[in-house]
């Protein structure tokens, strides 16, 4: 069969990797891809914007499509699956109303206090002077949220009312603006990634993201700097207890809001200290960079699993079988990175890295006069598997040594959170 990936990072070449392993999948084609779908089997790119829903249904088609993989949130957000939904196709994501889960922080937080879902206390406002009385009665540290998708820079944590007042003055410096503010969480964070069919939800392996720019969880916050997968101290028991507190709930209160939700329900975790889990947000579609490091795990086959979730047959789908031991995914960026940065740089070494068993997903990539260079500001993600993690994280980074381009920037100590 034919499927379409939509999107241009390192997750879409992941994904669309794992189904070019598939024997169901004849090809695939990466709207609009990066410059290593390009050169991947059975993978063309299809040169077309992702917020393109009339074309890439068109596309679907006249190429005859049998599904569709979306990617990214905001096509989800836009309602390409109610788009494809309409004219019949069967696609992988949640239709626009489930995809408010990601798309407003408001919704998803009233939707997790009334499926009674571990979750900071919260409140939701629509003027300055509100907010702004709200964290002077409550204090630093607290977090305050942009309502709406903001590509990952509509979080601040504010160590102080200062920091705090500054970050709801620039969210309602703009026209018709909601903040949602927050009680600060401390913990350690985790991913957990899960598969719907909208009546049974599987959890993928647990994978953490490591979100700021510098060693050490210091500096800005990015897209995510590499990842790890899984996560030894997550236990199977504390699996269990997300599974029903968390991922459970969610789909119910889901479905009790007529949403027909098959797709990815992506929750990010906080552990307290005390071991239980609390949702700082949920997804509505597979993490960057956790995908580059799931996939790789994952014996079963993507595009039946995939597919089982779309048809609504998940419940009847055997047990997912995973590869033993643990990868890692080290982001190459450039720098400025997550500020501004240059691209049009070559990049070499890729074959080299990959002929000692390295596997490279491309981000920010194209294929320019026949040569690849840098289109982004994450550019590539480096993964080593290895039977445990610290034999993954040696790999990764010995893997990525013969890589340059200029202005290459990564960080030192991905995977280290998870040999503690
Ligand atoms: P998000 O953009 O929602 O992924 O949030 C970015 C980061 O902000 C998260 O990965 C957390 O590290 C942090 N964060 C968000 N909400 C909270 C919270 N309630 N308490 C502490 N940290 C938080
Ligand atoms: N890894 C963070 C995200 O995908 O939102």
């Amino acid at each position: 069969m034919k499927v379409i990936v939509i999107g241009s990072g390192g997750r879409e070449h992941a994904i669309a990797w794992k189904l070019a392993q598939s024997d169901l999948v004849e090809q695939i084609f990466c709207v609009p891809g990066n410059g290593g779908t390009a050169n991947l089997a059975k993978c063309t790119n299809a040169p077309m914007a992702v917020e393109d829903l009339e074309g890439i249904l068109r596309f679907a088609q006249v190429q005859g499509v049998r599904f569709t993989v979306v990617g990214p949130e905001t096509p989800l957000a836009l309602g390409i699956v109610d788009l494809f939904r309409s004219h019949n196709l069967a696609i992988f994501g949640p239709d626009r109303q489930g995809a408010q889960i990601e798309a407003s922080k408001a919704w998803a937080k009233e939707l997790m206090a009334a499926a009674q879902i571990p979750t900071a206390s919260y409140g939701v406002f629509d003027h300055l002077e509100a907010a702004i009385a709200h964290v002077r009665q409550v204090g630093a540290p607290i977090v305050i949220k942009d309502d709406g998708l903001a590509a990952g820079k509509g979080v601040t944590v504010a160590e102080s009312l200062e920091v705090a007042e500054a970050a709801i003055a620039a969210i309602f410096s703009n026209p018709h603006k909601r903040v949602v503010i927050e009680q600060y969480l401390t913990g350690e964070e985790v991913s957990v990634l899960a598969v719907t069919d909208g009546k049974t939800i599987r959890a993928l392996l647990p994978a953490q993201d490591h979100k700021r720019i510098l060693d050490g969880d210091r500096g800005e916050n990015t897209g995510g700097m590499g990842a790890y997968a899984p996560c030894g101290w997550v236990p199977p028991q504390l699996l269990a207890q997300i599974q029903t507190q968390v991922l459970e709930p969610a789909l119910q209160a889901l479905q009790q809001r007529g949403i027909d939700y098959r797709g990815c329900l992506y929750a990010g975790l906080m552990i307290t200290p005390q071991g239980n889990p609390q949702v700082i947000e949920f997804n509505c579609r597979l993490g960057d960079p956790e995908t580059q490091v799931i996939l790789p795990l994952l014996q079963t086959d993507l595009a039946a699993l995939l597919l089982a979730c779309v048809e609504q047959r998940l419940g009847e789908f055997p047990p997912l079988a995973w590869h033993r031991g643990a990868a890692v995914a080290v982001v190459l960026a450039a720098q400025g990175y997550p500020g501004s940065y240059q691209t049009n740089k070559f990049i070499t070494g890729i074959g080299k890295a990959e002929s000692q068993g390295a596997i490279v997903f491309h981000a920010g990539t194209k294929i320019k006069d026949q040569t690849l260079v840098s289109a982004g500001g994450r550019v590539l993600n480096v993964v080593g598997i290895g039977e445990d993690l610290t034999e993954a994280i040696a790999k990764a980074y010995s893997y990525l040594k013969p890589i340059e381009f200029e202005g290459l920037i990564y960080r030192r100590d991905i995977g280290k959170k998870g040999l503690a």
